[in-house]
């Protein structure tokens, strides 16, 4: 009898794991490589978020934090939906989580019977059909549209909702096509769900902030207040804020499925990192003037990568209006024969020569569920990601056929 359960045979290990693990063997080498797969921003975490943990930690507040969360992060975090989204809620219907990773984890734990259908628009971010599947749930891929910016049709939406059907998820800004479903495509995908009155909606707001150009950030529960009532917001600390490794994320939505993610969390990590939950109201009640700084920077090497990566044989991209990746249609380079003589056949193949021919790490588009393209992500120092930008258009050049 196998050690492993049968539940987490059903899950794949991470997709970009064998890409990572070729990387660090080259860098072993010695070897000069630019990984463009981080999801974190490479900027430190603001001083006087820093310095409220110290605070916090020199007071004391180091022990558990009450069940749900330390009681003024979760009034910060109603403070932040009324200021920011224009929402309404009481802190008894937060809930603190490690990370937004924690929150999106526990509530499909806490919703899915077996049977269950999530539908998950592609490209997805990767954890989220294996947290469903963890969950007892079914994930339902379908694909967003890459001409419209990755959103989500209403129309494929209406057809992949069934009776079984427990949630739509959506994120946006996403990850990893950092494209945005504006106000009119939310309304869009209200009106489909008002007909359907049995299907909860998780939105995954976690890129929010991170957001260029004159796009507007919208949530669905803002747009169409009548489905606040089967809507939970996930979001968290981690990307705007600069706080990957603070782990602190929060949910929030109807006191019903709130307190059963309170409780599957009482079992499983009691709560998220007491210190941090301080350095989070710091950052939530703080200044914020650094997150538009931030995304300058951002925005200017997503304009500079795009530029090289367009003017690259077989590559085209359009220009996300959020989060800090770009996905990067790779049709036009499948067929061609490498300078070794293979053939280039898939995302991955594509994103395996990268590595070993110009040693760029980036990610297939297969791990996202959307092929033929690759991931990068351009959150990194200006200059090497110049650099790797360039490599790839070397690469493609290099490509025959
Ligand atoms: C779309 C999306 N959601 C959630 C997360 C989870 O972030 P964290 O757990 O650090 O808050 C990530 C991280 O990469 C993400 O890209």
């Amino acid at each position: 009898m196998s050690i492993v359960s049968s539940s987490l045979a059903r899950i794949k290990a991470s997709p970009t794991r064998a890409i990572s693990a070729r990387a660090s063997e080259l860098e072993r080498e010695g070897k000069d490589v630019i990984a463009l797969a981080a999801g974190e921003p490479d900027f430190d975490t603001p001083e006087h978020i820093r310095i409220a943990a110290i605070e916090a930690m020199n007071q004391g507040k180091t022990r558990y934090a009450p069940q749900g969360g330390v009681p003024e992060l979760r009034e910060a975090v109603c403070r932040k939906l009324k200021r920011e989204n224009g929402l309404d809620f009481a802190p008894a219907q937060t809930v603190i989580t490690t990370g937004g990773k924690e929150a999106l984890y526990d509530a499909f734990i806490a919703s899915l019977d077996p049977g269950d259908e999530v539908v998950i628009p592609a490209p997805y971010w990767v954890s989220y059909p294996d947290m469903v599947l963890l969950g007892g749930g079914t994930p339902v891929v379908v694909d967003s549209d890459p001409d419209n910016g990755f959103a989500l049709s209403p129309q494929t939406l209406e057809a992949a909702i069934t009776s079984k059907t427990k949630w739509l998820l959506l994120n946006s800004p996403g990850n990893p096509s950092g494209g945005v479903i504006d106000r009119a495509g939310l309304e869009a995908l209200a009106d489909v769900l008002r007909a359907h009155p049995h299907v909860w909606i998780m939105t995954d707001d976690i890129y929010e902030h991170v957001i260029y150009d004159d796009v507007v950030f919208n949530t669905i529960a803002q747009v169409a207040p009548d489905l606040h009532e089967r809507t939970l917001i996930v979001n968290g600390l981690s990307k705007a804020y600069c706080m990957t490794g603070w782990r602190i994320g929060y949910a929030a939505g109807p006191k019903t499925i709130i307190d059963a993610m309170i409780k599957v969390q009482s079992q499983s990590t009691s709560c998220a990192c007491t210190v941090s939950q301080w350095a989070g109201v710091a950052a939530l009640d703080g200044d914020q003037s650094f997150i538009a700084a931030n995304n300058t920077v951002f925005q200017e090497r997503r304009d500079l990568a795009l530029s090289i990566l367009n003017q690259s044989n077989g590559l085209s991209c359009a220009t996300p209006g959020g989060a800090f990746y770009l996905y990067v249609d790779c049709r036009g380079v499948m067929g061609k024969r490498t300078p070794n003589g293979a053939t280039v056949g898939s995302d991955e193949d594509f994103v395996k020569y990268l590595l070993d021919s110009e040693l760029v790490a980036g990610v297939h588009g297969a791990a996202f569920g959307m092929s033929p393209y690759f991931r990068i992500s351009y959150a990194l120092d200006t200059a090497r990601l110049e650099e790797a930008c360039l490599r790839i258009q070397r690469a493609c050049g290099s490509l025959e056929g």
